[in-house]
């Protein structure tokens, strides 16, 4: 199910007994890594309860097309949009029938119409409502339409006949959907980076800290996702929103940052520390501002920890990857730190250009090779460096 993580599902439920097994579709969904969102028809909720399917998604179920408070928080035309694809499980015959004529009078016909993503249906009905005429000819206008039709299955049935109309086992509909998307060149693993600088106290208004926008770690972190892989960013106070599919973890100071790293280490293939992480930092945090006076003023600064040598130590390490930010000497610099830190990788660049700005010129070194990467903004330097960590992951 690996193609199913940071997915966007939209699950249509329609009136029919088969929907109470939404609830263990959505919950599979979750677990694949997906995230869902859920519409019902009116018939929908005589079988499951918004409530339980609220529950189960973590997010509010849409159930009316002219709901003011539900269209001011997501409405539909945004839904749509949002979903990367609209499964309708049960689709009953009387909703597959709607959805061929293009009606758009409930909420979840109107999505269908709206949206740009594939659209698959899981019919179940009657065995009888199934083989009628009208039904068959209904879907063969949909699959024209480059519908996915998912099931039925034959078996025994509510009414008790016995034959096909049985909506497809929830477990089926899921490896269904994952086979829909693509799987991205990250899929299956996970990522830990650190991004952003940190901030050390002096006194409750003064701090210690360096430049850094955080631009490169959230490049990062929004193209390895995007190519499929779970990703931790363990984030300084920067100013720029989370990238989709990313889970942030936002710290202060170093000691944090290293901890949120320990605490999230275990289960990650690659560790990119891109933060510009202060050396020092005060002793002593004082608990009130430190009066100004005419004379020298003398900070006792202790070291703080180099979280990505302390990552670089641990037995079952990640592929270990650093940044190297210099103003003189770039690659041998570059070289020492690799050497150093203990690091698979590390990728050099001039400080004075990178810092705010969104294009940069890097030079990726390992212990056998030093490689410049192509110029230009973060987000296809990211891309190329993420290539270079993956022919890693395959050795
Ligand atoms: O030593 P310098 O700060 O130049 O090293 C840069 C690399 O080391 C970066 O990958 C940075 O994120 C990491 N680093 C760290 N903890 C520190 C200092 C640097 O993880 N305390």
């Amino acid at each position: 199910m690996l193609s199913l993580t940071n997915k966007h599902i939209l699950l249509g439920i329609t009136g029919g007994i088969a929907a109470y097994k939404c609830a263990e579709l959505a919950r599979l969904f979750a677990k694949a890594g997906a995230e869902v969102r859920v519409a019902m028809t009116k018939a929908a909720v005589k079988f499951v309860t918004p409530l339980t399917m609220q529950a189960l998604t973590g997010n509010r179920v849409s159930l009316n097309l002219l709901d003011t408070e539900a269209e001011a928080a997501m409405g539909h035309i945004e839904l749509a949009r949002w979903a990367d694809i609209v499964l309708v499980a049960p689709a009953t015959a009387d909703f597959i029938a709607r959805i061929t004529h293009g009606g758009a009078d409930d909420i979840l016909s109107a999505l269908i119409l709206a949206t740009a993503a594939p659209i698959a249906i899981a019919p179940a009905m009657n065995q009888g409502m199934w083989s009628d005429s009208g039904t068959k000819a209904n879907l063969a206008v949909l699959r024209e339409r480059n519908y996915h039709v998912f099931g039925p299955v034959a078996g025994e049935q509510a009414c008790g006949d016995y034959g096909m109309g049985r909506m497809m086992e929830p477990k089926e509909l899921v490896k269904n959907c994952s086979g829909l998307f693509k799987l991205g060149s990250l899929a299956g693993t996970s990522f830990l980076i650190t991004g952003g600088p940190t901030r050390e106290a002096i006194d409750p208004i003064r701090f210690i800290s360096n430049h850094s926008s955080g631009k490169m770690a959230y490049a990062l972190a929004s193209e390895a996702a995007a190519e499929g892989a779970r990703v931790t960013l363990v984030s300084g106070p920067v100013n720029l929103p989370t990238p989709e599919g990313v889970q942030r973890i936002d710290v202060l100071t170093a000691q944090e940052m290293l901890e949120a790293c320990l605490n999230n280490v275990s289960d990650a293939d690659v560790f990119i520390g891109v933060a510009a992480v202060a050396d020092y930092r005060p002793q002593q945090i004082e608990q009130e501002k430190i009066k100004k006076n005419d004379g020298l003023m003398t900070l006792n600064l202790v070291k703080n920890p180099d979280i990505i040598s302390e990552i670089a130590k641990l037995k079952n390490r990640p592929i270990t990857v650093g940044f190297a930010a210099e103003t003189n000497n770039i690659i041998e610099n570059g070289k020492d730190k690799l050497d150093k830190k203990k690091l698979d990788l590390l990728f050099a660049n001039n400080a004075t250009e990178t810092f705010n700005s969104d294009t940069i010129s890097v030079t990726a070194i390992s212990a056998d090779e030093e490689q410049p990467l192509a110029e230009g903004n973060k987000n296809l330097l990211a891309r190329n460096m993420l290539s270079l960590i993956s022919t890693r992951l395959k050795k």
